[in-house]
């Protein structure tokens, strides 16, 4: 496996976290669309943020809290270019990619009525696939879910025959499935939905830290994703809407900051963005997120992504050789994750074996139930990658997986 980064290197210098051991044996973290770790640089921004400028923001009229604001600010405009998101965009900042999806499905439901249709993914994480379940019971529209072809990539004939069939008002879809790890072509996908007047909007929690991505280009109606599976903070996530949408949708939350003017009578509400950022913002977070996503520009996405693919692929085909074992979908468009079983062992045991041998990866349903039903099985196994990780953990992990197998089966 050819690889112009030097994750050994990386993780000696920026990732401390990764320099320990676990049960006795050197931590080999591979839970990474779970949540990154973080650079020591966004460790060391939060610090200073709150030893220096730590205020309230767009309150105060004194130099801290001026000072915050445009750290704040400076980090909003930051995000709309690193997603080249354009004038036509505004960045809402959330608590992640769970509170942008609800603000949208909560805020659109407005406008659903029994007539209407929802189209969502068999894939969506519950994330995305509740907030617009329940939106639907709510308020009487149709709830159309697309389906996987066998090779675990959407099935566009049939998804594009629901978009001809219920012309729905919004699509909601994973750009990489947190199980299945294939990149959707959402560009094709979103040109397809804005046929028929379809809105779409992308979970791009598992997309945004392994490699470029252009809403302009994407034509992206709703774009979400999580500040903590970036290598940046907990807690801070992002909407990148079209202005158009967020001008037409009601406020999602009600508070400080949101509002124009407040009177016995009645509230008028803010100007974009602050219209969807009721309360005290995690602005320190924000703050930090643009040092993460400095990390991985001062990396690159060319090298990232190659190196995150080619590992992928190296893990792929060392896992295929165990006998026994199932790996969920193909090898093609797959990005940085791997999800399997041991095919007569329960996911959960797998996943305690390896953590005795100082291997993290995630087990269970992954968040994923509508997908884990239609796979058939209870849950799998994932490995994810992130730009940190060596050969050597795709090797200590198909040894460890050996090892599990011969003392389950
Ligand atoms: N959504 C995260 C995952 O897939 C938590 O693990």
């Amino acid at each position: 496996m050819k690889t112009l980064l030097n994750p050994e290197y990386i993780q000696g210098k920026d990732f401390p976290i990764l320099n320990q051991c676990v049960n006795g044996q050197p931590l080999v973290y591979l839970d990474n669309a779970a949540t990154t770790q973080k650079p020591r640089k966004v460790v060391e921004s939060l610090t200073r943020f709150y030893e220096t400028i730590n205020s309230n923001i767009h309150r105060g009229v004194h130099h801290l809290s001026q000072e915050a604001t445009a750290a704040y600010e400076d980090a909003r405009s930051y995000i709309s270019d690193f997603m080249d998101a354009g004038s036509g965009y505004n960045i809402v900042f959330t608590r992640g990619t769970t509170e942008s999806v609800n603000l949208v499905a909560s805020s659109f439901s407005n406008f659903l009525s029994p007539s209407d249709n929802v189209i969502v993914s068999v894939s969506d994480h519950h994330s995305t696939f509740v907030p617009w379940q329940q939106a639907c019971l709510r308020t009487g529209a149709g709830f159309n879910v697309a389906f996987l072809l066998p090779d675990g990539s959407l099935d566009l004939e049939q998804l594009y025959g629901l978009l001809r069939k219920c012309h729905a008002k919004i699509l909601v879809l994973p750009h990489v499935s947190n199980v299945i790890g294939k990149r959707n072509p959402v560009k094709e996908i979103i040109s397809e939905a804005h046929k028929y007047g379809t809105a779409v909007l992308v979970d791009g929690a598992q997309a945004i830290a392994h490699f470029p991505v252009s809403v302009k280009d994407l034509d992206a109606d709703f774009y979400c994703w999580s500040g903590h599976k970036a290598y940046g903070p907990t807690g801070i996530g992002v909407l990148c809407a079209k202005t158009a949408w967020l001008e037409k949708l009601p406020p999602y939350q009600f508070g400080g900051e949101m509002i124009e003017d407040v009177s016995i009578e009645k509230t008028t509400f803010g100007a974009l963005p602050f219209k969807f950022e009721a309360g005290t913002p995690p602005f320190a977070e924000a703050v930090a997120l643009k040092v993460a996503l400095q990390y991985i520009k001062g990396i690159g996405f060319g090298q990232i992504e190659q190196h995150e693919k080619d590992l992928t692929r190296y893990t792929y085909h060392q896992l295929g050789e165990i006998p026994g074992l199932k790996i969920y979908g193909s090898e093609e468009e797959r990005d940085d994750l791997i999800s399997f079983n041991i095919e007569g062992a329960y996911h959960y045991d797998v996943g305690v074996l390896l953590d005795q041998m100082g291997i993290a990866v995630r087990t269970g349903h992954h968040c994923a139930q509508p997908l884990m039903r239609f796979l058939g099985v209870p849950g799998t196994v994932r490995c994810s990658f992130a730009l940190y990780n060596r050969q050597h953990d795709a090797d200590r992990l198909v040894e460890a997986v050996r090892k599990a197998a011969k003392m389950l089966l």
